[in-house]
């Protein structure tokens, strides 16, 4: 006799829809909800798909460490089809293909010795910031200001390249504007849900924004064009070979090289920009872990000189700052959606095969059985635990754990270290007069404040443009 299949609980569920209408756009806060009523294993059907939602430390790692294999797949997702040459890329990619660039990328490109080589166009990238916020109006947009900066250090490493700045002209501006154009389409259509994923293979012309994401992906695909045709020409020009060079000479399959260009790129923009944004919200918010942190800066660092790479393992206030913000604001609250390979047993219950794995870590960074006060930003927390982001405390996994782990992590917390120091140290923060200030979450593929932070910035050091070489 066939034995009935024992799924996680779950809510009550309609025909065909399944459990889609109970969530909102704000899909970590819809999750969590039902995860507090049906429990840290939940089941939900998704249209025909179904899902398994964790929100436990204890079942994250179950999930990313004792069967971190099953696992290690991602599910359908539109852009994948569209944005990433079907998936051809890294993020989204499953299988023998997804091992194959992902070793490629994590022996060619997120090695030690490659980001360290690409100091210098971090600490660039961070005078250029400077200088221009030095000289900006009061009442600075700073998303605009840092989404500039890690796109063009992640554009640089990856390609050689720096699309956004105030010295480009002609060709290169018209490159740039493009660039940015898509890729925030591209980023803003990302990870939502849309109605193919959740509807069986045949049906997934019925979406009604295939037509859109053909449009933006026209668009991209001109740009990429564009990069690898300059790579081939150039070809050797360079005193080493860049990252798109490496994967021309792995892979003749150029929609290969493009969808991990495109890929790797949009991984990297937000994410840090978005920890730095959160982190100087919070601080504006927080006057005195503001002052904590400077006072530990004017210690270590004194005012005479930037903060560099030699300074971190020193400063560590702003590390416990760093890794707050990190729990606190996730910039992917949800991680990437993984898949089960094979059916498999958690916790007692059946997980069926290809059933969409969602680690809603959302829920598990503002669970108070697991975190004290866990809604409050409190970095003096990190004085009395060790927990840290590496991937093996499973209560604090911004950048996921195991396979799927995120391969720009090390780049990602050098950036924010790098350039939230020198921020601080550089300019008093002050909130701009009249000007509300709420800590809500907005809507996007990675989860930035609602509004973007507009701050009142004075100079702190008094050789700013000195110590960060650029002229008044
Ligand atoms: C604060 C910064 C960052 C955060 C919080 C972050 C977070 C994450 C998370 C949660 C995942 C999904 C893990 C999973 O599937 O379980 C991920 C994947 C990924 N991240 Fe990051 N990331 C950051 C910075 C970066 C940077 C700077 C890069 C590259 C320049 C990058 C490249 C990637 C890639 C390529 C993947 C997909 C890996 C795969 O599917 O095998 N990330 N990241």
């Amino acid at each position: 006799m066939l034995q009935r299949k024992r799924l996680p609980p779950s809510p009550w569920g309609l025909p065909l829809i399944g459990h889609l209408h109970l969530l909102d756009r704000m899909i970590h806060q819809s999750l969590q909800k039902l995860s507090n009523k049906f429990g840290d294993v939940m089941f939900l059907r998704l249209g025909m798909v179904p899902a398994v939602i964790i929100s436990s430390p204890a079942m994250a790692k179950e999930v990313l460490k004792t069967h971190d294999l099953i696992f290690s797949s991602r599910p359908f997702v539109l852009v994948g089809q569209y944005v990433s040459y079907n998936f051809k890329g890294l993020a989204l990619a499953s299988g023998d293909h997804w091992k194959n660039v992902r070793k490629i990328c994590t022996t060619e490109l997120f090695t030690v010795k490659r980001i360290d080589s690409f100091l210098w166009v971090r600490v660039e990238e961070l005078c250029y910031l400077i200088s221009s916020l030095a000289k900006a109006p009061k009442g600075v947009d700073m998303r605009e200001h840092l989404t500039v900066l890690t796109f063009n250090i992640t554009s640089r490493i990856l390609m050689s390249k720096r699309f956004f700045g105030e010295n480009l002209v002609g060709e290169d501006l018209t490159d740039a504007k493009t660039f940015k154009e898509v890729m925030h389409e591209v980023a803003e259509i990302g990870l939502q849900f849309h109605i193919g994923q959740f509807v069986p293979d045949w049906l997934r012309w019925i979406d009604w924004s295939i037509p859109r994401v053909k449009r933006i992906f026209a668009k991209e695909d001109k740009f990429f064009e564009k990069v690898i045709t300059e790579h081939k020409k150039s070809g050797g020009s360079r005193p080493q070979p860049d990252f798109t060079d490496i994967l021309l000479q792995h892979y003749k399959d150029e929609e290969v090289v493009k969808g991990t260009l495109m890929e790797i790129l949009i991984a990297g923009m937000d994410t840090s920009a978005c920890t730095v944004e959160w982190a100087l919200l919070e601080l504006v918010h927080n006057p005195e872990v503001m002052k904590k942190a400077q006072e530990e800066l004017d210690v270590v660092v004194g005012r005479n000189r930037m903060v560099t790479e030699t300074d971190f393992s020193k400063l560590t206030y702003l590390e416990a700052v760093i890794k707050e913000t990190l729990r606190l604001h996730p910039p992917v609250p949800i991680l990437v959606p993984h898949m089960s390979n094979k059916a498999c047993v958690l916790a007692g219950f059946d997980v069926p095969k290809g059933a969409t794995t969602i680690i809603n870590f959302y829920s598990i960074s503002r669970d108070p059985n697991v975190w004290e006060h866990p809604t409050k930003f409190w970095p003096e927390r990190f004085g009395q635990i060790t927990a840290d982001v590496k991937g093996q405390d499973f209560e604090l996994i911004p950048f996921g754990a195991g396979r799927r782990m995120c391969p720009g992590m090390s780049l990602g917390l050098k950036t924010v270290h790098l350039v939230l120091s020198n921020l601080l140290h550089s300019f008093h923060w002050e909130r701009v007069p009249g000007e509300s200030y709420n800590l809500d979450e907005g809507v996007g593929s990675v989860t930035w404040p609602k509004s973007p932070l507009q701050a009142q910035l004075t100079p702190r050091l008094r050789n700013l443009d000195v110590i960060f070489n650029f002229a008044q």
